[in-house]
């Protein structure tokens, strides 16, 4: 039987990565969270395209983009992510990379550099990808679609215990800045903005666990 092409998009930390993890794992599909993605180019540009006032300067990253190549590999059971073969998984999701990514995330020639890495894993079929133009750019013919959301109080109190959870504490008025400030930017720029596509179903699970969100989701996925 065919498997599903799922489309999850939505605002930063309505779960839609840890989400998609589970539904994979449910139904035996590959998950990509393509925000990895953008975040691990971020890293690498801080790492290797700062100009003297250290800034991220576009035009060297945008002349060093041959050099980026991202790949999810799986260690102890988890997906990790390789940047040019180095596990980068702790080090994309600091502050500093995602006060950042949403900046990199704007430019066209970051985008159309990982079109090509995003379509070519679902072109094999049976896989879930999250981020926020999946449904309406990256993969417009998904099977299905979801778009997420849930209020920004909850949000922040989730990013917040994952920034815990990992390590790197933080203030909770930084990380709920942070996140106003990413949607904003995510959703205002002008290539592949953050939009719910007219055919996805929204789920706001501002009062739904994670185990409830994805009872949800696989509710609606159907004949396969
Ligand atoms: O899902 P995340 O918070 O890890 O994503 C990090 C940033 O990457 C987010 O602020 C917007 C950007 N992004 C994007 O523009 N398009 C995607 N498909 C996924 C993420």
């Amino acid at each position: 039987m065919r498997k599903p092409v799922i489309a999850i998009d939505g605002y930063s930390s309505t779960g839609k990565s840890s989400i998609s993890k589970v539904i994979a794992e449910r139904l035996g599909l590959v998950h990509m969270d393509t925000g990895a993605l953008y975040r691990g180019i971020t890293y690498f540009a801080l790492q290797n395209c700062l100009n003297e006032s250290g800034e991220i300067d576009l035009p060297l990253l945008f002349s060093k983009l041959n050099e980026v190549h991202l790949e999810f590999s799986e260690l102890e059971n988890e997906l990790v992510l390789l940047l040019n073969g180095k596990d980068v998984s702790k080090e994309i999701r600091s502050n500093e990379v995602s006060s950042q990514v949403s900046l990199i995330a704007c430019q066209k020639e970051v985008r159309d550099f990982l079109m090509e890495t995003q379509r070519s894993i679902a072109a094999k079929g049976g896989v879930i990808m999250d981020g926020r133009d999946i449904g309406t750019v990256v993969l417009p013919n998904a099977d299905y679609k979801f778009f997420l959301t849930a209020s920004i109080e909850e949000r922040t109190k989730r990013r917040f215990l994952e920034l815990q959870g990992l390590g790197m504490p933080s203030e909770e008025h930084e990380v709920r800045h942070n996140l106003i400030t990413r949607d904003k930017i995510d959703s205002e720029r002008s290539v592949a903005p953050l939009k719910q596509a007219d055919d996805a179903i929204l789920i706001d699970n501002s009062d739904l666990t994670k185990l409830e969100t994805i009872d949800l989701i696989l509710s609606f996925i159907k004949d396969f």
